[in-house]
């Protein structure tokens, strides 16, 4: 068996975990605003329990509700009204043979919901004011999300720093929550000593100024969480599992959380009586790059050293987290580096992943692309959503169920984008007949491109096709679908899945050899547009060429790498638009030693990206020289660069060549052509309105649901 390590059991405490895979801590604003357990959220937690998980260890939820909580739609464990919704909770999820964990916080500092209500704000010493870069990046849509957040006054959050008396309150609140905890059903508790909340506040120097018995040295910052892991287990008694989560680490945070600080309070927590800990590290809230760092670690297995630091440093079970692909996860188990494995963000996207590796069938396994939507969604107080999962939070509506239908359809799908491949999966999922009609000799549609410069958005194709594979979907390529060839085809409905049209707009000199529209930077670095790749000087239409008749323009992984060696594109390239599209472009040309300026018409840089990609996009573009500009007015492109006007004065962007990464339209003409018909037809993805991958998916299923 591949995964053996991670479908193995393993236990902590007395708990017996029928394997190594865990569900790590999302909060997902699913709660009611009154702090109960909803059916939303109930369902949400069954979905992952019946994939298979082995453990779920339930979203942060506020021991001192409605203190202490950061979001709108946070669970409460502070009063015993709160226990008949919980025990639901939990019944739901050990019917499938999974084991679940409440994980107990205080925001502390980060709080918002105190704030916004103008209550005190316990911490050990006042914080330093901080100003975030995040707030620039924002359109005043989203930022007017976050008006509440000054509180009633409009001064933003009152502190009050804990005396010890009060330190006392604070460390009850925790033991009884605990106790909430068990009698609904729990069979363990996580103690969040991270991300700067409150406990975190305390371990950490940057916070923590206090010259008392809770601050100064690690011992004496580790005390709160030492008394409230002791008061814990003296409410839950012997048996009952205590998990601790802690950062090992405090990025781009002056005089923060440093390894030595963890090691430290790792002992202290073990001493202290916890079964677990959970090692994951926090990042600088109002440095927005510092989010993709910590908690939400860009980098595959980025915190993997940190566990296995931790396991040397004690002896009771180390859970792993931070983007663990499952190579990594069995690798590390199996090495001894940890015990268990966490996964966030991958859960989300396919719940069934615990299943799907049980059953072998990896390749089926729905990828997440980090594109940090789920997230984001808390950033701005919405409930949580997931760009590749549309039935993420709405587990619970009947109608989201796929039913398999008695009357089988003869149904074609036009075009292989994302919404295309994912209406064909979820038709041929209810017993339809299905084909698809894709007019290019590969699957993917404009998402090949997108997954050329961004690579976990090609892990969706793949998946995509490998599930049309497993369907027996009909997958007919290079073939151009007409009203007059669907109407010969006869079928019972129709799919119209063919993207948006991708002209220039009509800006003066775009016709011009050095510039390219999106239409024709895709025939340009697949090599499939003869037209555009005369644009390009003898040699290089020469390389095209070959690499068209090789077939290697057709593998993106191939492509990718061989386009770090040579790219038929010149030195200094302008970008005009600076949207998603635009920005993931220059993140590909920056990253292929190209200099890259972008022009944005709009206010706002990657609008239609989620906040937190946004930000980690633009910091990581600028960090490699890459300019970015708004309010551009393009005047005209010339032989030379683009002319435009920026804060009222005429510029120049000298350049070898102009890509216009703008223009995406919804295109309507085979809808209405077939709609003419007389066929049941429906219009998804990009064709019927510009939505990106998120869009397509979403579309898709609406589309399958209605008809
Ligand atoms: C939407 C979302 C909400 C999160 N909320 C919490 C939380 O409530 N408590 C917590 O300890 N970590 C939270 N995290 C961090 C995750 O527990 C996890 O450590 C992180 O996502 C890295 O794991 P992954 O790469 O497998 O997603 C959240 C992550 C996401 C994506
Ligand atoms: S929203 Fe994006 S980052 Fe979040 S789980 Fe889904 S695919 Fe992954």
């Amino acid at each position: 068996m591949k995964y053996q390590k991670l479908l193995s059991s393993g236990s902590i405490g007395g708990l017996t975990l029928k394997n190594r895979i865990v569900l790590a801590a999302m909060g997902s604003n699913y709660a009611g605003a009154d702090g109960h357990a909803t059916e939303k959220l109930q369902a949400y937690y069954e979905e992952r329990a019946k994939g298979g998980v082995g453990l779920i260890i339930l979203e942060t939820s506020a021991v001192s509700w409605p203190a202490g909580a950061s979001m709108p739609y946070m669970l409460g464990f502070s009063k015993d009204e709160f226990i008949p919704d919980l025990q639901s909770l939990t019944n739901r999820v050990h019917k499938h043979g999974a084991k679940i964990a409440a994980q107990l916080n205080h925001s502390g500092k980060v709080a918002q919901e105190d704030t916004i209500a103008g209550r005190l704000i316990p911490v050990p010493s006042i914080p330093d004011k901080q100003r975030s870069d995040l707030m620039p990046l924002l359109s005043s849509a989203e930022l007017s999300t976050f008006i509440k957040g000054a509180g009633p006054d409009g001064k933003g959050p009152r502190y009050e720093v804990l005396s010890t008396t009060l330190i006392k309150v604070e460390v009850q609140h925790f033991a009884a929550a605990a106790k909430r905890a068990k009698q609904a059903g729990f069979d363990a508790v996580e103690i969040h000593a991270g991300h700067g909340y409150l406990i975190s506040s305390f371990l950490s120097p940057a916070v923590n100024k206090r010259t008392d018995d809770y601050g100064g040295s690690t011992e004496n910052r580790s005390r709160l969480l030492v008394e409230i892991i002791q008061a814990v287990r003296a409410e839950v008694g012997q048996h009952f599992p205590i998990l601790v989560r802690l950062d090992a680490k405090e990025y781009r945070i002056d005089n923060g959380i440093v390894l030595d600080d963890f090691l430290i309070t790792a002992k202290l927590a073990e001493q202290a009586g916890a079964d677990a800990l959970d090692i994951s590290a926090y990042g600088n809230s109002s440095k927005s790059i510092a989010f993709t760092e910590a908690p939400l670690v860009h980098e595959p297995g980025g915190f993997i050293p940190f566990a296995r630091l931790a396991k040397k440093a004690v002896s009771i079970p180390i859970i792993a987290v931070g983007r663990i692909e499952l190579q990594q996860g069995e690798n590390g188990l199996a090495a001894g580096d940890f015990d268990f494995v966490a996964m966030g963000r991958k859960l989300l996207a396919d719940p069934d992943l615990p299943n799907k590796v049980d059953a072998g069938t990896t390749g089926l396994i729905r990828p997440c692309i980090y594109c940090y939507i789920c997230v984001s969604q808390i950033f701005i107080n919405q409930p949580m959503k997931c760009a590749v999962n549309a039935s993420l939070g709405n587990e619970y509506l009947d109608k989201n169920i796929i039913y398999s239908t008695a009357l089988q359809k003869k149904t074609l799908v036009i075009g292989s984008g994302p919404s295309g491949m994912e209406a064909a999966r979820l038709l041929a999922l209810r017993g339809h007949r299905v084909s698809i009609w894709e007019k290019d000799k590969d699957l993917g549609g404009t998402v090949r491109v997108a997954a050329l410069a961004y690579e976990p958005n090609w892990r969706l194709i793949s998946y995509l096709k490998n599930s049309l594979d497993d369907l027996g979907v009909d997958i007919i390529l290079n073939k151009k679908a007409t009203a007059e060839q669907i109407a010969a085809e006869a079928p019972d409905q129709v799919i119209i899945a063919t993207g948006a049209i991708r002209t220039a707009p009509d800006i003066k000199g775009n016709e011009l050899r050095h510039v390219f529209d999106g239409e024709q930077l895709r025939g340009l670095l697949f090599g499939s547009d003869a037209q555009v790749i005369k644009k390009l000087s003898l040699f290089e239409q020469v390389m095209l060429t070959c690499g068209r008749w090789s077939q290697l323009l057709r593998h993106i992984g191939a492509l990718r790498l061989l386009s770090r060696l040579w790219l038929p594109m010149a030195k200094k390239i302008t970008i005009i638009g600076g949207d998603l599209v635009g920005l993931e472009l220059a993140e590909f040309l920056v990253a292929r030693g190209r200099k890259v300026q972008v022009l944005e018409p709009s206010p706002t840089l990657g609008i239609n990206l989620s906040i937190v990609r946004r930000s980690q996009l633009i910091h990581q573009l600028k960090e490699h020289g890459a300019e970015l500009f708004t309010r551009c007015e393009i005047s005209e492109i010339t032989q030379s660069g683009v002319q435009y006007q920026m804060d009222g004065k005429a510029h120049i962007s000298a350049c070898g060549q102009v890509i216009i990464a703008m223009g995406a339209e919804e295109n309507l003409s085979l809808y209405e052509q077939i709609g003419a018909l007389g066929l049941p037809v429906k219009v998804i993805g990009d064709c019927a309105e510009v939505g990106y991958i998120h869009g397509a998916i979403q579309t898709a299923r609406e589309a399958v649901m209605s008809l």
